[in-house]
């Protein structure tokens, strides 16, 4: 084994693995990369299909984000941001508060995805207490939902895999079924998720009826409801037709409860929207969370969008205690908001929106193609997200076992062409950085369809 790697093996725990698996299937060893492309140590190239953890939005090694980077370094590294400020976090907070939905006006920023959703959590229970109402501390989320890894984001997450074990820790949430076409909790047979069943007449989003009965009963004691927009992406990139946002969105408002959307892996273009809740026409979020593609993947950083009204409820005389007590070390570091602005720019330059919908219809059309293979239950895409569900039968749409490990040997399969197909148990994705060519797409495409295929 390479020195590199037995170091590796002997230092470092790595995330989301069992290091007993490591010893007969140790991690890749990447040295550079470029564009779509990664490259290891034996010169063998991956194509980057799940953008680095969904975070990679122009391709790794772009010049421009680089040359931004490099410049802030050389004028400040890091600050602390309570009591002191920088251009970057200014000139960026203006810039999200001007692209963003609704009627957002301020700008927390920290530094990962599960910190913005937690300051969203925080900010909107403490709202209340703000303003008198301290019945309303409770969250509802969908059961498929994911918003993060601390304690109170797996606290309004649906209960799986990933922490099951840590559910004794969890505060109180209302879970409810979540907008799952292919597998519906209403049990009805048509998917209304786009691509499939076109013919038919979309159902009235029967589901959404869990969520209204759970308002109408305990509205009072409900502070947020949070949602990803269109995409459940952890649970599953389980794709949900805009109705339900905009029925959840006009719930929220009819019941006085805040709409959290965490946009942590929908932002920045992914779904072919700068934001995925821009497919319902002013829905307007108490809080916006944003984090991986806000700097294209280069630097850690995140931010929390909210209100005017929710701001006001906070600014107040010290002695009144209203104070946001919420912080992290790198808050608003300026190379990660310089990351950010250069990336914003490059959007700009580079057209990247009306670039990707040049190549989606090519995309969505390669993912139809699964479909008919034996193995495939669902397929579901949005913009440059695309899934393929395994099941064991598609007839009664049995699921593979845990222990079966589908997901592994689709991604050992997939090394072996080239891709990263990282499953989500037995759902294989790609999670397309917005810069690839057409050439890249259809050979990525060419390949996974390979893949897939050869597990019949
Ligand atoms: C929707 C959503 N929210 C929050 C998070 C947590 O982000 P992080 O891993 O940066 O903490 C993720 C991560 O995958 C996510 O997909």
């Amino acid at each position: 084994m390479d020195k590199w790697l037995k170091n590796d093996l002997e230092f470092i725990w790595h995330p989301y693995t069992q290091m007993k698996d490591c010893g007969r299937f140790p991690p890749i060893l990447i040295k550079r990369a470029k564009g779509i492309k990664l490259y290891d140590s034996q010169g063998n190239f991956y194509y980057d299909t799940i953008s680095s953890w969904w975070c990679n939005v122009h391709g790794h090694n772009h010049p421009q984000i680089k040359a931004a980077i490099k410049k802030q370094l050389d004028s400040l590294e890091h600050v602390l941001f309570a009591g002191f400020t920088h251009t970057p976090a200014i000139l960026l907070a203006r810039k999200l508060i001007s692209i963003s939905p609704g009627k957002l006006t301020k700008v927390f920023f920290s530094d990962n995805g599960s910190t913005s959703v937690e300051v969203a959590l925080k900010m909107s229970f403490q709202y209340w207490r703000n303003i008198g109402e301290i019945k309303k501390t409770k969250f509802v989320t969908l059961d498929y939902g994911y918003h993060g890894d601390t304690i109170g984001t797996m606290s309004v997450s649906g209960v799986g895999l990933f922490n099951q074990v840590f559910s004794p820790l969890f505060f109180p949430s209302f879970r409810v079924p979540s907008p799952y076409c292919y597998r519906c909790p209403m049990d009805k047979s048509r998917s209304c998720a786009q691509g499939r069943d076109k013919d038919e007449t979309p159902c009235d989003i029967d589901c959404i009826a869990s969520l209204e009965n759970l308002l109408e009963q305990k509205s009072e004691t409900i502070s947020a409801i949070i949602l990803e927009p269109m995409v459940m992406a952890a649970g599953g990139m389980i794709v949900y037709p805009k109705e339900y946002l905009l029925k959840a969105a006009n719930l929220a408002k009819k019941f006085n409860v805040h709409l959290i959307l965490d946009e942590v892996a929908t932002g920045f273009g992914r779904t072919a929207k700068m934001f995925a809740c821009e497919y319902v026409n002013n829905v307007a979020p108490d809080f916006l969370c944003l984090s991986k593609g806000l700097t294209a993947g280069y630097l850690p950083l995140a931010a929390t969008l909210t209100t005017d009204k929710i701001y006001k409820a906070f600014y107040a005389d010290y002695k009144e205690k209203k104070t946001f007590y919420h912080g992290h070390t790198y808050t608003a570091n300026p190379l990660s908001c310089s990351a950010a602005l250069a990336s914003l720019e490059v959007f700009k330059e580079e057209k990247t929106l009306n670039e990707i919908k040049k190549i989606i219809p090519l995309f969505h059309c390669g993912m139809e193609k699964f479909r008919d293979l034996p193995l495939v239950g669902d397929v579901r895409y949005i913009g440059l997200i695309g899934a393929i569900e395994l099941v064991k039968d598609k007839l009664t749409k049995k699921r593979f076992a845990f222990e079966e490990r589908i997901g592994l040997e689709v991604y050992k399969r997939g090394l072996k062409k080239n891709l990263i197909l990282r499953p989500l148990g037995n759902i294989i994705y790609l999670f397309l950085p917005l810069c690839i060519k057409r050439n890249e797409l259809q050979d990525a495409l060419d390949r996974t369809y390979a893949v897939i295929k050869s597990l019949t």
